[in-house]
């Protein structure tokens, strides 16, 4: 999706759809009134009323969007008003959308521009007969600004976050047969182009360092277990103690050996959502040019069921030195967590340490669709990242991580076991099974598997699919707290 800022007096090309922001109660008076009268919209926010060649207006198409009151109209407001205009002309057949909001500074005429891009994200490269009348038509967007160069100056950043989230939806996106451990890796490395170091340790490597926990889930795949160290050394001073993120990529989760249901099982080419935001993080650090040190860490495993598969009961040893009883094989993300933990705070010594995963489906139960889980160690971290959900529309709840059901993960034979001995509290004794394995560091755990993907969506900004949470609440993160 191309993207221009122009001002209001430039002339509107053929084949141009234009979007008109409204605020509630403000509905344009003049050769629409008709309309409107016979319509039911009032500017509310997420409206919209899509009007062909309105009387009294030289123009093809005009659609209104709601907007909500202009008390309280933010940063989000104008991203989802252009997603919102967006969605509403995305197959008018119509090539360009021009989005109208008269008088909009750069910043939220950059704002609006966002959000027509997260809306436009669309994963189609395995459709091959896709009718011609289904496709999205509008390649181009314009957006009026009151400064249409203050605008365009206001907008790379976003352009990254944009860019960094799509690359995020895109491996997320990725079927399991395509997007392996060794393939995620290489499409990791390629970032380097954008100044990033990126190392790889397959399977000798993580042996060497007595990664048992990580390795052994990877055991049953024919696909080889990859740890991937990401770095981006922006701080003026570049042996600045560095920030760390941890984040989950099992590739594929059939359970292993406890193997799942058949029903929905497909969704589990999603259980790497957590090492694809941390990816997506790390690329848009990169491309903003951040001044900060960070440290991005990707386990990425597939979980088979297999002659060579751990089975329920194997006990492993961790790269802490702590054993693990496994007794449930589909609990397996917190086995690749404690390895790469363990690993990320060992050789960097890290600031802090936020992990992503997609770990567990009572964090689905307990908080529905739109929240993530929350859980940490240090007030000031879970603070920080509740402030930066708020500014990032990236809803996060924070979940307590009580000492007295640690007992509960607690082994007959082993120094622990991998799931909780009943099914009360799943998320929380997985967020405390992870804290083993955390030093006396502030760390937090982000329990994205409500959030890491959208069927149906109700966002204007997240099209159904791949949502790529996390990647604009942890950049906010960074840039707000840990930057200069
Ligand atoms: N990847 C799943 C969690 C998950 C479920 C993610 C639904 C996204 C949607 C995880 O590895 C898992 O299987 N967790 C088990 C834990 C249980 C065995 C204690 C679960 O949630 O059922
Ligand atoms: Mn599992
Ligand atoms: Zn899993």
């Amino acid at each position: 999706m191309e993207i221009e800022f122009v001002a209001a007096e430039a002339a509107v090309a053929p084949k141009t759809g234009v979007a008109q922001i409204v605020f509630e109660g403000e509905t344009p008076a003049g050769p629409l009134a008709q309309a409107l009268a016979a319509s039911r919209f009032t500017g509310a926010k997420g409206q919209t009323l899509d009007l062909i060649a309105p009387a009294g207006l030289d123009l093809a198409r005009l659609v209104l969007v709601g907007a909500g009151k202009r008390e309280g109209f933010d940063a989000l407001g104008a991203e989802h008003a252009g997603a919102s205009a967006y969605n509403a002309l995305k197959t008018s057949g119509l090539e360009i959308l021009r989005v109208e909001l008269p008088g909009a500074e750069a910043a939220t005429a950059a704002s609006v521009a966002l959000g027509v891009r997260l809306a436009a994200y669309r994963f189609d490269k395995y459709r091959t007969k896709e009718p011609a009348e289904k496709k999205p038509s509008i390649q181009r967007a314009q957006v009026v600004a009151a400064e249409p160069d203050a605008a365009l100056t206001a907008f790379p950043p976003l352009a990254a976050v944009a860019d960094a989230v799509s690359f995020t939806r895109d491996l997320v996106s990725e079927p399991a047969n395509i997007l392996y451990p060794a393939e995620f890796a290489r499409r990791v490395k390629e970032l380097e182009s954008l100044g990033l170091a990126v190392e790889i340790l397959g399977e000798p490597e993580m042996s060497k360092l007595g990664m048992g926990s990580l390795l052994g889930v990877g055991q049953g795949s024919v696909r080889e277990s990859q740890l991937v160290v990401i770095r981006w050394n922006g701080a003026s001073d570049p042996s600045a103690q560095p920030i760390a993120f941890v984040g989950k990529g099992v590739c594929f989760d059939t359970g292993g050996i406890s193997i799942k249901p058949a029903g929905g099982m497909e969704d589990m080419k999603w259980d790497m959502g957590g090492a694809g935001a941390v990816a997506g993080l790390m690329h848009v650090l990169a491309s903003r040019k951040a001044k900060v040190n960070v440290v991005g860490i990707l386990g990425l495993v597939e979980n088979m069921p297999d002659a060579n598969a751990q089975r329920p009961g194997d006990v492993v040893t961790s790269m802490s030195g702590q054993t693990i009883e496994v007794i449930n094989t589909d609990a397996e993300g917190r086995l690749v967590l404690a390895d790469a933990i363990w690993y990320c705070q060992d050789r960097f010594k890290p600031k802090f340490i936020v992990d992503l995963a997609t770990l567990t489906g009572a964090i689905i139960t307990a908080l529905g669709n739109d929240y993530a889980g929350l859980f940490s160690n240090n007030d000031e971290l879970a603070q920080n990242l509740l402030d930066a959900s708020q500014k990032e529309g990236e809803p996060l709840w924070r979940m307590p991580l009580p000492e007295q059901y640690n007992k509960n993960i607690d082994s007959v034979i082993a120094d622990m076991r991998n799931v909780s001995s009943g099914p009360a509290g799943g998320s929380i004794t997985a967020a405390l099974f992870i804290q083993r394995f955390v030093n006396n560091l502030p760390w937090a755990h982000l329990d994205i598997a409500s959030t890491a993907w959208k069927k149906p969506s109700s966002v204007p900004t997240i099209p159904e699919g791949a949502t790529g949470y996390g990647v604009r609440l942890l950049n906010r993160l960074v840039q707000e707290k840990y930057e200069g």
